[in-house]
């Protein structure tokens, strides 16, 4: 049996164009990272508005397990993964934009784990010389999300002091010297002294390793005043001491959930805690037009061949094989990002 790709606009059926396969990681139930197979599927073929990119590297990031386990919904079958950097090899009718032969790169699509994809151009951005596929596609997603907690939260000045958790994280590195390099300086939780040494090399001040009591070692770097704003992508299992680390009239940001959903919060809490500010900020409103994508994109590719940023690629496997990569990065085994390559 072959799939189609679930994403594909109804216009643009590869049924239109019989006898072109291709290969593709296929979710037909919520589960397990087994639940991932690799299989021969239609080529989807690019309506108005589209590209169809074949596939130089993948990005792994952890909404592709909140969606796999169903933590998030997406319509089954689906093919899993966000973000990917790779050629055009067809556009859309009415695309002019982009030709046959551009690099580019995307981020927030879906269909991701292929060796095609169909790619809307609103979301498509291209990829300098210089800047390998796999670096774009390290780059483009956690390196977006690090630049709006950087930049497009809170404003913070030099001298100021942040909590953020799994600092060796791909976020959390990336985060950790936009940070710096703007004179901010970012504390870090990891779990592991190995993880340590890299939060540190990526500019962090002080590293808490393990996550008891990280509160408290929070206070005391802060002569008990508490951080200005905590980054917490970890969720479940550090939000309610993650509120006890922001200080005074500070700011919390939940931007994730690796632990599990946080539940329920009274606004009565945030009071309590000294008239906190909460958010809970989403990558797509902070690239909600061409300009602001532009923007960020630009930002994050000039800052890699300057070599301001470095962009970590922890680990590399063989897309066929995304379920390991999966398994890894649940068991808290990665650092920095993780790629699948065809
Ligand atoms: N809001 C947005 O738009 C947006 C965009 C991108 C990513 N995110 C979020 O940012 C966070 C980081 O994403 P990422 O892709 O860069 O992942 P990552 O940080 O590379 O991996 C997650 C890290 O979280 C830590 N962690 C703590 N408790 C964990 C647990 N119970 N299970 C698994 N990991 C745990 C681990 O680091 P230690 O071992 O050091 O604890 C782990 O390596 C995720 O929550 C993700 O959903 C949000």
């Amino acid at each position: 049996m072959t799939y189609r790709h679930a994403e594909l606009s109804s216009a643009t059926r590869a049924a239109d164009y019989p006898g072109c396969m291709s290969h593709a990681i296929v979710i037909e139930e919520t589960g397990g990272p087994e639940v991932m197979q690799w299989r021969e599927v239609e080529q989807p073929v690019p309506g108005p508005g589209e590209l169809l990119v074949e596939t130089g590297a993948a990005g792994v990031n952890f909404i592709d397990t909140y969606l796999r386990t169903g933590t998030y919904r997406a319509p089954l079958p689906f093919t899993p993964g966000k973000e990917g950097a790779g050629r055009v090899v067809a556009v859309g009718s009415d695309v002019t934009e982009f030709a046959p032969g551009d690099r580019v790169a995307w981020a927030m699509g879906d269909g991701g784990y292929a060796e095609h994809v169909v790619v809307p151009v609103r979301l498509a951005v291209r990829v300098p010389d210089g800047i390998s596929d796999e670096q774009a596609a390290a780059a483009l997603l956690q390196g977006m999300t690090a630049h709006f907690l950087a930049h497009s939260i809170v404003q913070l000045d030099a001298g100021d002091i942040v909590l953020l958790h799994a600092g060796a994280g791909g976020v959390g590195l990336l985060l950790t010297q936009l940070l710096t390099h703007r004179g901010i300086r970012v504390l870090t939780t990891v779990s592991t002294p190995q993880k340590a040494d890299l939060s540190r090399s990526a500019g962090a001040e002080d590293v808490i390793v393990g996550y008891d009591r990280f509160e408290e070692r929070v206070r005391e770097l802060t002569d008990g005043q508490g951080a200005r704003v905590v980054f917490d992508g970890v969720g479940r299992d550090t939000f309610d001491r993650s509120l006890d680390a922001v200080r005074s009239r500070g700011t919390m940001v939940l931007f994730g959930a690796a632990s599990g959903p946080v539940p329920p919060v009274d606004p009565q809490t945030l009071a309590a805690k000294g008239s906190l500010m909460l958010t809970r900020p989403s990558l797509n409103d902070f690239i909600a037009d061409r300009a602001e994508l532009d923007y960020r994109a630009t930002d994050i590719f000039t800052a890699i061949s300057s070599g301001e940023l470095d962009v970590r690629i922890g680990a590399t496997y063989p897309m066929p094989e995304a379920a390991r990569a999966h398994g890894d990065l649940e068991a808290r085994r990665t650092t920095g990002k993780v790629l699948l390559t065809i």
